[in-house]
């Protein structure tokens, strides 16, 4: 995006302009694709406000001409997609994992969760037209479970030098829920300063489940996951980024077309992720992949393969 001045948008003074930088809207499109309300709250301004300024940032951003309804509402929204590496993985998404959404990968151990989030911390950095972001990546990690040898052998199964990829991956080890929380915001402040286009978070909820234990400590534990999924779904519309976090559940084939996750992690995880992905072992290394939910697109499931170059048809 080209560099502008905030200040040249409608009713923005130097002290707006200082609130909206230092709340990440630093850019055109993070403005333009803000809500009135939580711009207003940002910038300590009236909503009627923020209205005029997103109106004027969309205008800004839009390069004019005539154009059908599905791209620019793609547009407006600056949706892009990032590649699996298996072909069928990314059409059983609609081009592979969406940014502006979380996408939450659900299965038991060994299903390939932590696998397809290492693949993926390799693919942003690939350039948009080979189905990357051209970014670098942020991993969370709760379980010590970055491998950066398998980085090395995912990014030269890419024809990548496993050392530069290494050096865009940005790991930090989560040491509780609370901490976890916090390394969002400190991804955030990164993302201001490199261009993050991935943020994984493997595991979303084995902190939670083993600090909130007991039906009393449910409600708490819902609301504190409640609030990490919306700092996760704000990084993803600030930066355009893919949100990836896993989820273990046990397999329960009986209830697989009932709820699955029915035994942890609970509807609020459910809710705000907008992409759930199950994920299961099959024969000879073989991986099935099911939607469970999106706001646009069909369930369905596929076959890929975890081999040793990484995620493949
Ligand atoms: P938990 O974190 O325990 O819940 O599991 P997970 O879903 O994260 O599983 P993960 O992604 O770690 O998958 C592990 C599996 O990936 C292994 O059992 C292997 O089948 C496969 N795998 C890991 N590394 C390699 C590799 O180098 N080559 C091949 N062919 N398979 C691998
Ligand atoms: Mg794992």
């Amino acid at each position: 995006m080209e560099m502008f001045n905030l200040e040249d948008l409608p009713g923005v003074g130097p002290a707006i302009a200082r609130k909206l930088e230092e709340a990440g809207y630093s850019d055109l499109m993070a403005i333009a694709v803000a809500s009135p309300s939580e711009l207003a709250e940002v910038a300590d301004i009236g909503e009627g406000t923020a209205a005029k300024i997103i109106q004027a940032a969309r205008e800004k951003a839009d390069v004019g001409g005539f154009e059908t309804g599905d791209v620019l509402l793609e547009k407006l929204e600056g949706r892009k997609h990032l590649t699996t590496g298996s072909k069928a993985f990314d059409e059983l998404l609609g081009g592979g994992f969406e940014t502006q959404a979380i996408t939450e990968l659900f299965g038991e151990f060994g299903s390939g969760k932590t696998q397809i989030a290492h693949q993926l911390c390799v693919n942003v950095q690939m350039a948009e037209d080979e189905g990357g972001l051209d970014g670098e990546a942020v991993f969370i990690d709760t379980e010590n479970t970055f491998r950066p040898e398998r980085i090395l052998q995912m990014a030269e199964g890419m024809g990548m030098d496993g050392k530069e990829a290494l050096k865009k991956i940005h790991v930090a080890t989560a040491f509780n829920s609370n901490h976890q929380m916090m390394l969002v915001d400190k991804a955030m402040e990164l993302a201001r300063e490199r261009p993050v286009r991935l943020l994984v978070v493997d595991s979303l909820t084995g902190h939670f489940r083993a600090e909130y234990v007991g039906r009393g400590a449910l409600a708490e534990r819902q609301q504190k996951l409640n609030k990490h999924m919306h700092s996760l779904l704000k990084f993803a519309r600030l930066y355009n980024a893919v949100i990836c976090v896993t989820n273990q559940v046990a397999a329960r084939p009986d209830v697989f077309f009932g709820d699955p996750t029915q035994p942890i992690g609970g509807h609020i995880v459910g809710h705000t992720a907008m992409f759930r992905i199950y994920l299961r072992k099959s024969k000879g290394g073989k991986r099935i992949a099911r939607l469970i939910d999106s706001p646009h697109l069909p369930e369905g499931e596929i076959v890929f393969m975890v081999k040793e170059e990484g995620i493949r048809d």
